[in-house]
Order: C-alpha cells, then structure tokens, then sequence
C-alpha cells in the first residue's frame, strides 16, 4: 500500500533532549526498560538523579551514578548527572525540552499528573511525557527492592547484578 503525504516533511532541524529525573535509590530493571524506550524515542536521554531530598537515601550520589552508568554503558545516546533545585530550571539550563516520568499503575497517575501539571505552570519550555515500562515491571519499585533485600528475599531478576551484589552488602544478606 503506498501512503501519499499531503505535504512534505522536513527534516527536524534540532534532536529532543529528554530529561529522566529520579531518585534511583538504586536504579531498578523498571528504570532501565524506561531508558532503553526513551533512548529509542529522543535524540538524547539525559538521567538526572535529584541531589537535595528530605529523603535519606540508601546509596550516595556517587554510587546511584555509578550503578547507573554501568546499566546504560550501551546506549551511546544516555548520559548520568545529578541536579539539585528544580527541575524545570535544570532541564531548561541544559536545553532539554522533555521531562519523561515512568508511570506504572494508574495509582501513579494522581501524584504524575500533579507534578507535570506544576512543572507546566513554572516552565512553558518543557512538556512531560509518561511512559510505561514493561507490564512484568509494573508492580517493581526501589522502596520495595530495598525492604526484601533488608528482610533477606531475592531480588534477582528486578535490578542488575551488579545493584543486586551492592543491595545484598549494604543490608549483609546474602
Ligand atoms: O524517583 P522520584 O523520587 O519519584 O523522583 C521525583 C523527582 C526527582 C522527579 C521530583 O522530586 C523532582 O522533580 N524534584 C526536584 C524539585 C522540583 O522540581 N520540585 C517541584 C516538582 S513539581
């Protein structure tokens, strides 16, 4: 079947930056399946790990970036930072356009929403786009792998090897 295009397409004169901001407390399967997608959709993916957070996180900064780094190494269009601040400032400093946020159950849509519709009214120059991860992921969460790698479960088969080594030290189960 032959498709005739009313008009012609030009190319696009610049890529999309994305950005995909997080915790990564520590990056799970369900974060990486989210960057292979953006990674197949936007020029370039820049993740970006909150630096200033009431939270008390698990692993530094330094060790989120690392165990990211090491996930990403063959995407060649995925790059790791950290920010602090807001996030529309940061994504508006490097020239990002997109905000991409993971939504795995619609019980995520209500604090989604309200974050996307927030970041709108402080920035026009960024849209937020959700994407949805694999269903086999819909149900993985960093908060959760924490508390079973604390109480001694497997998480084999939710984070990399290498978060799994790191998760089983920190918490000294096996
Ligand atoms: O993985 P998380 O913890 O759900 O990510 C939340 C994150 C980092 C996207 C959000 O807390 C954030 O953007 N913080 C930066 C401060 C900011 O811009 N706050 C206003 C959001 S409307």
């Amino acid at each position: 079947m032959h498709f005739h295009a009313t008009c012609t397409y030009n190319p696009v004169p610049m890529g999309i930056r994305a950005v995909y901001p997080g915790s990564f407390d520590p990056v799970t399967n369900g974060h990486i399946d989210i960057i292979q997608r953006s990674a197949a959709l936007f020029d370039e993916v820049v993740v970006a790990i909150l630096r200033n957070t009431d939270k008390t996180p698990l692993f530094t900064v330094e060790e989120r970036t690392v165990m990211l780094e090491n996930a990403i190494r063959d995407l060649k269009n995925v790059s790791i930072t950290s920010f602090a601040g807001l996030l529309v400032d940061f994504a508006e400093r490097i020239g990002a356009s997109v905000l991409v946020r993971g939504i795995r159950a619609i019980s995520d849509y209500e604090y989604e929403l309200q974050m996307a519709l927030m970041n709108r009214r402080l920035s026009n120059k960024v849209e937020t786009v959700f994407m949805l991860p694999a269903e086999s992921y819909s149900y993985l969460s960093s908060r959760l792998v924490k508390e079973i790698a604390l109480l001694g479960g497997s998480i084999h088969g939710l984070v990399p090897a290498d978060v799994e080594t790191k998760l089983c030290s920190k918490f000294g189960t096996k």
